[in-house]
């Protein structure tokens, strides 16, 4: 079960106004939903105490959304809030994203609607933050930019020239030529490398390492960064990576920085890869990951550190849902 919220306002406190913004409002969830009528378990109105001439419920019913339960309820005057407002919340039996709706005065209500929001969560490998980028971005309805894959997709690249990383004529040559971009099907990520679908193949361990090699290079840095300010700049969406905080998006409002002890980390990654039928044993996990820590830490350009005004989240002992919920938590009070 979703909760898909709206608000509008209307001009005047008369029974034309109500049905009008009522039924705007509705038409737009339910469009911009796709929303079916047999997926709705009811819906709830409510209106400010400034709107006494017509219940939104009623407008609503005749507006032809009459099949499900209808509550209405007059809010308590809060002085400074906004007027003539009415709010609604549908319960829909689905699982997929749903998209909340704004109309009138009432988009100020909502600044992550209005404007784009981004959500910066570095962290290094295994600390859990592409796990709970996705739920997250999945929980607002906006996108899950996984920086970390434009990174592989060059290293990908590299395996199959046959490149010698560490040499940076050879590796300048290649990322001049490289076309990467990132699509999406379903809310997932779909990362393209030369217009190929490469999702899959870029999670193998080797693909890992050298990822972690040449994103060191500065002009590689600097054509990934230009790609991610851009998306960032367009969508809403929440971005995982190394430097996002301190380097893609430095003014960004929302900044995690997630951490958690190496042997976790090693034991997270271990179990996702028996899950995709790597079979590496646990202490090579371990060591790769100790020396990609240090590679990335270390690196002059953009190294993997916390900003200085990102929250750290320690992991080690705490779930998926406990993350996921601590972040929404901070993300939710601010808009
Ligand atoms: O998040 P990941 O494990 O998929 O990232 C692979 C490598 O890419 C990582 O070791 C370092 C690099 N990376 C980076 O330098 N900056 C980012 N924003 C994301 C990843």
């Amino acid at each position: 079960m979703k909760a898909i919220r709206g608000a509008t306002t209307v001009a005047k406190d008369c029974p034309e106004d109500i049905r009008d913004s009522v039924r705007e409002l509705l038409d737009a969830i339910f469009s911009e939903n796709s929303l079916r009528l047999d997926e709705v378990v009811c819906i709830m109105l409510s209106s400010t105490a400034d709107i006494t001439s017509f219940y939104p419920a009623k407008a609503a019913r005749e507006a032809g959304y009459a099949r499900f339960p209808l509550y209405s309820s007059t809010e308590p005057s809060i002085e400074g809030s906004l007027s003539r407002c009415i709010r609604v919340m549908i319960l829909v039996e689905r699982s997929k994203a749903v998209k909340h709706i704004y109309l009138r005065e009432a988009k100020m209500l909502r600044k992550d609607l209005t404007k784009t929001l981004n959500i910066a969560i570095d962290g290094p490998a295994g600390s859990g933050k592409s796990t709970v980028s996705r739920i997250i971005a999945e929980r607002l309805g906006i996108l899950y930019l996984d920086t970390g894959a434009m990174y592989r997709a060059i290293a990908l690249k590299c395996v199959r020239e046959n490149a010698d990383y560490a040499d940076k004529d050879v590796i300048k040559n290649i990322v001049d030529r490289i076309d990467i971009k990132v699509d999406y099907c379903n809310g997932a990520q779909v990362t393209l490398l030369d217009g190929e679908d490469v999702s899959a193949e870029i999670r193998t361990p080797q693909v890992s390492l050298l990822a972690s090699y040449v994103s060191a290079y500065s002009f590689v840095r600097t054509k990934m960064v230009e790609l991610q300010r851009d998306i960032a700049a367009k969508f809403s969406c929440v971005l995982d990576g190394r430097d996002i905080g301190t380097n893609v998006l430095p003014d960004c409002e929302f900044k995690f920085f997630l951490t958690a002890d190496n042997k976790v980390r090693a034991k997270r990654r271990h179990a996702e890869n028996v899950a995709k039928g790597i079979d590496q044993p646990f202490d090579e996990v371990l060591k790769e990951i100790e020396e990609r820590d240090f590679h990335d830490r270390n690196r002059a350009v953009a190294p993997l550190k916390q900003a200085s005004d990102a929250q750290v989240v320690d992991t080690s002992d705490m779930t998926i849902d406990e993350v996921v919920s601590l972040i929404l938590t901070k993300v939710e009070e601010k808009i």
